[in-house]
């Protein structure tokens, strides 16, 4: 397994494979990799003739307050499970090699208000500009056939699915099943903030959202009463709850005509803000 650090290096070996005839499949990360990202590389070898990896972490995309300067950064261990895992190229930039103007003009995408004003979106005002526009930068910089996000965090994906449409980018998209730990917590890096007491609790975000997803395929069209009862259960057990809704797939208001929804979780262990949701067939 190759590591470079600059797209010079980069461009070099990917556009050695490309005049090879050789596809690519790419899989964007912050780093401090756990068994969900792990589960995208192996997608990515399995869907293409190499399997390029980004670790970086995108400081366009934190707000102020958030967690950029205490972000996990594991560079050794990222590489050790690449490497084992069968990764072919490792991408780790410097914020210079991103941004070679600066970070002022780092966000110089802006994803339209009905993607980016609602969910995650409005509790974390220029997030979205922010991943929309490392994720062109870093397409640009690996030029892959193939991109591989997690449903994990849903929203991101629908925001990328909108780049590659908006700026006719040619890349397919993958999306790949939430990993989750034993008792359902999705997988994170966030998880490490909570303590052990919080860790314990944790596992009831997704509960919440399976019993909605049961209730719905059983045939329950109270969307908001269903989102309200979630809600109120996971406060009364101190979890400070950003959103709890069902919506269409595509991330519209859910009709009665929808045989694709999406029921979705934001809320809040002490400090730590988690994120979840689970699709569900009428
Ligand atoms: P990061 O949080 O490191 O996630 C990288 C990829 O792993 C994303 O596509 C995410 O959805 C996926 N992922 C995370 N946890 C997962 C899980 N439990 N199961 C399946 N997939 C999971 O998302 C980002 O980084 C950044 O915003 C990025 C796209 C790299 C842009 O900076």
């Amino acid at each position: 397994m190759r590591c470079v650090n600059d797209k010079t290096s980069l461009h070099k070996i990917i556009a050695g494979w490309h005049d090879a005839g050789e596809t690519v499949a790419f899989v964007p990360t912050m780093g401090n990799l756990h068994d969900g990202h792990l589960s995208l590389v192996d997608e990515a070898k399995r869907q293409a003739d190499h399997c390029v990896v980004s670790i970086f972490v995108n400081p366009a995309q934190f707000g102020p307050g958030e967690d950029y300067e205490r972000y996990p950064r594991t560079e050794q261990q990222d590489r050790d499970k690449l490497a084992e895992r069968g990764a072919d190229l490792v991408y780790l930039p410097s914020v210079d090699d991103i941004y070679p103007d600066g970070l002022a003009t780092g966000a110089d995408i802006h994803v339209p208000a009905e993607l980016n004003g609602v969910l995650c979106g409005a509790a974390r005002p220029g997030h979205f500009d922010g991943v929309a526009s490392v994720v062109r930068r870093l397409f640009k910089a690996v030029t892959p056939d193939i991109a591989v996000f997690g449903n994990k965090d849903y929203q991101q994906l629908q925001v990328i699915r909108w780049l590659v449409d908006e700026y006719s980018l040619a890349v397919k998209l993958i999306g790949i099943p939430i990993a989750r730990d034993q008792d359902g917590l999705a997988l994170s890096s966030r998880n490490q903030y909570l303590s052990v007491d919080e860790r314990k609790q944790a596992s009831q975000l997704f509960a919440q959202l399976r019993d909605i997803q049961i209730a719905i395929e059983q045939g329950e069209k109270d969307f908001e009463s269903l989102s309200r009862r979630a809600r109120q259960t996971l406060e009364s057990t101190g979890w400070v709850v950003d959103y709890v809704t069902v919506l269409g797939a595509d991330l519209k208001p859910a009709e009665q005509t929808h045989h694709n929804l999406v029921v979705l979780a934001a809320a809040k262990l002490g400090d730590t803000r988690l994120i979840d949701n689970i699709e569900c067939e009428i």
